[in-house]
């Protein structure tokens, strides 16, 4: 029997495969047993409500996919008043994604979320900050730690910040947000890309570029849970283009003390217990007692900080 409990601070999981943001919800329960998951994690709410962006919002690109879905949102009432009461049936801890367009706006929707039922607060801060000049909070140390000090004090619960793959200093957008209070880093969300196709001459999406997300992104992803894992000492969460086993092996050596899937959910809506299973087969015929031999095993010892630190290309 293998050990697949990680933790995240002080909430314990069974097992280190939970849902990325925006790519599950409730309707899963119709087919695959919610209770097998290690966290849920709700699609990223806003206070008001919201309509999202313009169609088309997805489309493929090879092996991957790109979305600009916007974040439509019914609102915080509607989320306090269902979708939290939902989850609260499952055994299994409750993260709330939460966004705003000011960091004051932040601080309200974390209080208000910061309700009985919820276990850990994900701050998806790869949006807009309409206070300066519109980049996304995540893209900036600066920014980063301004909108994550002001969450440490609206509230107790676990803060778990959403880094974004965007930002050329994700190491110091990642020790930000550690200084500012931040008990995890999520690393991380999509990739800002574009399609366009060739027949029409026009963008293939009605947002005109959207997040580049899945196999595409792993990557990119992995390199920044490296490097977050070697620059702070809070945990890391790895997220983006996870759809194997391997890849997840992957992400735990590289530092990461639990993993999200998004992408691979829509081609199988049943991929996150597969992986489990596959993740516990996997421990078992490698003689692994614990996921946490694992965590953050990479053998780089022969590399410079010169080399583990770079941005640019090698
Ligand atoms: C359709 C779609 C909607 C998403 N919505 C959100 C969201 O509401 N909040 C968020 O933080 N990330 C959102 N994401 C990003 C995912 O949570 C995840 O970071 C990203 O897709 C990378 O993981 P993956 O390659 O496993 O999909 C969304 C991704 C997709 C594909």
């Amino acid at each position: 029997m293998v050990n697949l409990k990680t933790k995240i601070g002080e909430l314990i999981l069974k097992n280190p495969i939970m849902p990325a943001s925006g790519t599950f919800s409730e309707d899963l329960a119709e087919v695959l047993d919610l209770n097998k998951l290690g966290a849920h994690v709700t699609k990223t709410i806003t206070e008001e409500k919201r309509c999202g962006n313009p169609s088309p919002r997805v489309c493929e690109v090879s092996g991957s996919m790109l979305n600009s879905i916007g974040i439509p949102s019914k609102g915080i009432e509607y989320f306090i008043d269902t979708v939290i009461p939902f989850y609260s049936q499952y055994n299994v801890p409750l993260i709330v994604s939460i966004s705003a367009q000011t960091s004051d706006g932040f601080a309200r929707i974390c209080e208000r979320v910061s309700v009985p039922g919820v276990d850990a607060i994900e701050v998806n801060i790869s949006c807009p900050n309409i206070e300066e000049d519109g980049k996304a909070f995540a893209m900036r140390p600066s920014t980063t730690q301004s909108v994550m000090t002001k969450l440490r004090s609206a509230t107790d619960l676990p803060l778990w910040a959403k880094l974004s793959p965007n930002t050329g200093e994700t190491i110091e957008v990642a020790m930000a947000a550690e200084e500012s209070g931040a008990d995890a880093l999520v690393v991380s969300n999509t990739m800002l890309s574009m399609a366009i196709d060739i027949h029409s001459r026009k963008p293939k999406l009605g947002n005109l570029m959207g997040g580049l997300s899945g196999p595409s992104l792993k990557p990119i992803a992995l390199r920044m849970a490296y490097q977050c894992a070697k620059s702070v000492s809070i945990p890391i969460i790895g997220c983006g283009g996870i759809s194997t086993v391997e890849d997840i092996i992957e992400y735990l050596i590289a530092g990461a003390t639990a993993i999200q899937v998004g992408t691979a959910t829509f081609i199988n809506p049943n991929a996150m217990v597969t992986l489990l299973a596959d993740l516990e087969n996997f421990l078992q015929k490698q003689n692994i007692q614990n996921i946490s031999d694992l965590i953050g095993s990479v053998r780089d010892e022969d590399a410079t900080d010169d080399v583990v630190f770079m941005e640019t290309a090698p």
